[in-house]
């Protein structure tokens, strides 16, 4: 594992995405601030300067496992095991944003370009960490480590710490594991509860009962059961 440190970029993902063909598999490539950070969907990404984890994981060797959507969950479940280092009540809400309480304190973001002659997958991770105040609209619904926990952390460090759990955990993944499955299931936002979410932009209510080992969402609506793809609901916290 190589470890780029940039510091101020547009975007780690957008950085990888752009220069994957000259990096190693593997590399991380973290900024000390974003000009342009992106979330899922249309979101943006905001972040101090210097404040927080932003890293990027590049994977562009392929094996049969190598999958975005399941990628996806093993990294959640690498960051909550990084962050139960130092606190406690943390929840992975399916997919991939990690909850203090119901507070978000990281979100994930994976992307992929496959074509014929390359393929790559990128993983951007945000951690809040010595950040105290957030935008308005999301300060009461955001958290940090230093909120939390009222001291400061050394970000290089912490980043040093969670790409070795990741790339270790995206071995053992890679290499057959599945214990990824019952780890989220264990710490899942909302399992075996009636929750409230919109599905296809209607307000729905249901009970989340599982995890599939596709890592589609498994959701009990009235009395059907659902299989649920990323993006198509949004849990509301
Ligand atoms: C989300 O919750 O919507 C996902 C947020 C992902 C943010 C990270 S920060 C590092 C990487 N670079 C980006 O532009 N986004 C991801």
């Amino acid at each position: 594992m190589k470890i780029i440190k940039k510091d101020v970029i547009p975007s780690t993902n957008e950085f990888i995405k752009e220069q994957y063909e000259s990096l190693d598999n593997y590399t991380v490539v973290t900024a000390k601030y974003q000009t342009s950070g992106r979330g899922r969907t249309t979101r943006i990404w905001e972040s101090n300067d210097s404040d927080n984890i932003l890293m990027s994981l590049l994977i562009k060797e392929f094996k049969e496992r190598t999958d975005l959507n399941l990628l996806s969950l093993v990294a959640s479940m690498s960051v909550h095991k990084f962050l139960s280092k130092y606190i406690n009540n943390l929840y992975i809400k399916w997919p991939n944003d990690i909850l203090v309480d119901n507070k978000k304190i990281c979100g994930i973001l994976l992307e992929g370009k496959m074509n014929n002659n390359s393929k790559m997958i990128v993983i951007g991770i945000g951690i809040n960490i010595n950040q105290t105040t957030f935008n308005e609209d999301i300060n009461h619904l955001t958290t940090s480590l230093k909120k939390e926990l009222n001291k400061d952390f050394d970000i290089n460090l912490l980043t040093l710490e969670l790409s070795e759990i990741l790339v270790n955990d995206i071995e053992e993944f890679l290499n057959g594991s599945n214990i990824f499955l019952d780890y989220i299931k264990s710490k899942l936002y909302g399992i075996n509860k009636q929750i409230e979410y919109t599905r296809n932009n209607v307000l729905c209510e249901g009970t989340i009962l599982d995890i599939h080992t596709d890592g589609r969402l498994i959701v009990k609506e009235s009395d059907q059961i659902l299989y649920i793809n990323s993006g198509e609901i949004k849990i509301k916290r």
